[in-house]
């Protein structure tokens, strides 16, 4: 029913050069996946990344995109310039962004809108802090992300959105969600998106991952999960026998 999918994140890493030799290197190793392929890379890595994978099973994503058409955004990327490159997804409110450079869910929203606008296809990402976990707010703050993240988005839009939900405890701490935590978390979110348009849209066709310190030893537990499907992988997207490890789980 709901196709799995892993995404490698590669953050602000490789340049040119590594970007040549990583996805050289990965072609062969998830060529019969099972699981749709992507790779988000930097912005400077798309045109490489866009040229090497043609005609592979591998699609590339961006790691974010401004919500204006053009205009004055000095440093900005617009979808129509991700859309011209051959780039198909595009990751949009990592928890990253929204630590460091100040993301609201009201510009999550913002940008989920442009890119839909023009084609490209959201991996949008909610997750709690430790702080929120602890404090027993984790449900309240993904209904919360999730709802801001789908404001005034159709319903028939939703087959071309995909859901990462990183707790950020787990981003690049080695510490993963159970499997048991990251289901019955990602049901939560599972739940606001049925009563935010229908059960059997959210049950049928929005794919939501999971991402965390996801990893060639764990992937095989979480991939069982069943409201798992798929991962958002950071670091162990940066090597090829890592990644394919994960994507062939
Ligand atoms: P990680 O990163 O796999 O290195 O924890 C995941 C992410 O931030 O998308």
């Amino acid at each position: 029913m709901r196709t799995p999918i892993i995404a490698g994140n590669w953050k602000m890493n490789n340049t040119i050069a590594a970007t040549k030799a990583l996805v050289t290197e990965l072609i062969p190793l998830v060529k019969d996946a099972k699981a749709e392929v992507v790779i988000c890379t930097p912005y400077t890595d798309l045109a490489t990344a866009v040229e090497l994978t043609k005609g592979t099973n591998i699609k590339v994503g961006a790691e974010n995109v401004h919500w204006a058409e053009k205009g004055a955004f000095t440093g900005e990327i617009s979808a129509d310039m991700l859309v011209e490159l051959g780039v198909t997804y595009v990751i949009i409110g990592h928890s990253e962004r929204r630590q460091y450079f100040g993301e609201t869910d009201q510009t999550v929203n913002a940008r989920v809108k442009a890119a839909l606008a023009k084609g490209l296809k959201p991996i949008i990402c909610v997750g709690e802090t430790l702080e929120e976990r602890e404090g027993g707010k984790v449900a309240e703050v993904l209904v919360r992300q999730t709802t801001e993240a789908f404001k005034d988005v159709a319903e028939a839009e939703l087959q071309n959105i995909v859901v990462a939900y990183e707790p950020v405890w787990a981003i690049g701490t080695g510490k993963t969600a159970t499997a048991e935590v990251a289901n019955d978390t990602i049901k939560i979110i599972r739940d606001t998106i049925a009563k935010l348009y229908s059960k059997k849209t959210a049950e049928e066709i929005v794919r939501i991952q999971y991402g965390g310190s996801m990893n060639p030893k764990n992937v095989k537990e979480l991939m069982a999960m069943p409201e798992i499907d798929g991962g958002l992988i950071g670091g162990a997207s940066l090597k090829a026998p890592d990644f394919s490890l994960v994507v062939n789980y």
